[in-house]
């Protein structure tokens, strides 16, 4: 890997855009104009919930879906100018497990590496294998392997060409923890040996565990994309709320300086800075507010939370 010429951007996308046609002739606006930039050597995270566009836009730099508008650059070459290069500048693990159950995962990586025009020389099918724990399933039938099985197998196919960007769909959707940590020690090792990894997900503990650089994407739109700690220095809000005897019926006053609301069930929620303020003034201060307090929760940010974090932060 180290050969090969590196260009400051592993992927560049300007401008993209996706409308799908249904059936019924309604349209499906996917992508609504996505610009986005993912550095070479990065492991990158598109973080977004169900719909947002993540594997539209997954499979558009794959080339197994049409875009309708936009540029996209991969390596350096221009998907419509140099499809070729750019195709096989990147390797792609989707989210289905779509293996074909007539080959043994040998010959699929071996069938993988001719489509892309890969001497029998330069192939490394064995080594692939070896590092994904298949070794001793290299001559088996892919219909007879388990789940998590075929799963690797799929990231096996993504690398039989030697891609220098290798892009993961949901990896660890139905995964079990070891597989996902074997996974993810993987695709780090991928990563120092000079990978570039695209991965999307809808966890954000996911996401900030993994990626060096997030993007948050919603209904086919960049709602923010930034280094992971910048991100996650915007999400430092808990949320302490106060569980009281009765339902209030209004934010009690003497609360002045907390950002205190009321819950529609009558809950009072008080948010406050993780490591920076200590959630047990804040039941005090309720109290002396005259709140009889029944019980009380800690709620952690959500993505939605982010979306908001994030929207409110634009709007100002
Ligand atoms: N082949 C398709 N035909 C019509 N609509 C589609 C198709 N694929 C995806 N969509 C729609 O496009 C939107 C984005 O889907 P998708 O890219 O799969 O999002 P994600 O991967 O983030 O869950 C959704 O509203 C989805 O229903
Ligand atoms: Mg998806």
């Amino acid at each position: 890997m180290s050969d090969r010429h590196e260009p400051a951007d592993a992927i560049s996308v300007r401008g993209l855009r996706k409308t799908y046609r249904g059936a019924g002739g309604a349209e499906v606006e996917a992508l609504r104009g996505v610009d986005l930039t993912v550095p070479s050597g990065s492991i990158f995270g598109l973080l977004g919930p169900n719909g947002a566009g993540k594997s539209t836009f997954i499979n558009i730099l794959a080339g197994l879906v049409v875009k309708s508008a936009g540029s996209v650059r991969i390596w350096g070459f221009d998907q419509d100018a140099n499809p070729r290069m750019s195709r096989a500048s990147i390797g792609v693990v989707p989210q289905e497990l779509n293996t074909d159950p007539f080959f043994t995962p040998r010959e699929a990586l071996e069938a993988q590496a001719g489509l892309y025009g890969v001497p029998k020389s330069r192939r490394r099918s064995d080594e692939i294998l070896a590092a994904l724990g298949l070794a001793d399933k290299a001559h088996a039938y892919a219909r007879s392997l388990s789940g998590g099985m075929k799963r690797r197998l799929l990231v096996a196919k993504a690398l039989a060409h030697d891609p220098a960007v290798l892009v993961l769909d949901e990896p660890t959707a139905g995964v079990d923890i070891e597989l996902r940590r074997s996974l993810w020690s993987y695709v780090r090792e991928l990563n120092a040996r000079g990978v570039t990894i695209i991965l999307t997900t809808h966890y954000l503990e996911e996401a900030q565990e993994m990626c060096d650089r997030i993007a948050i994407i919603d209904k086919g739109r960049v709602a923010a994309c930034e280094d992971t700690p910048a991100l996650l220095s915007r999400l430092q809000d808990k949320t302490l709320v106060i569980h009281p005897e009765t339902p209030l019926a209004a934010a009690p006053a003497g609360l002045d300086g907390l950002r205190a609301t009321l819950r529609p069930n009558g809950d009072l929620a008080l948010p406050y800075a993780r490591g920076a303020d200590d959630p047990l003034d804040l039941v005090a201060r309720a109290q002396a507010a005259g709140v009889m307090v029944r019980d009380i929760s800690t709620e952690e940010p959500d993505l939605e939370d982010v979306f908001l974090a994030l929207t409110g932060d634009r709007a100002a």
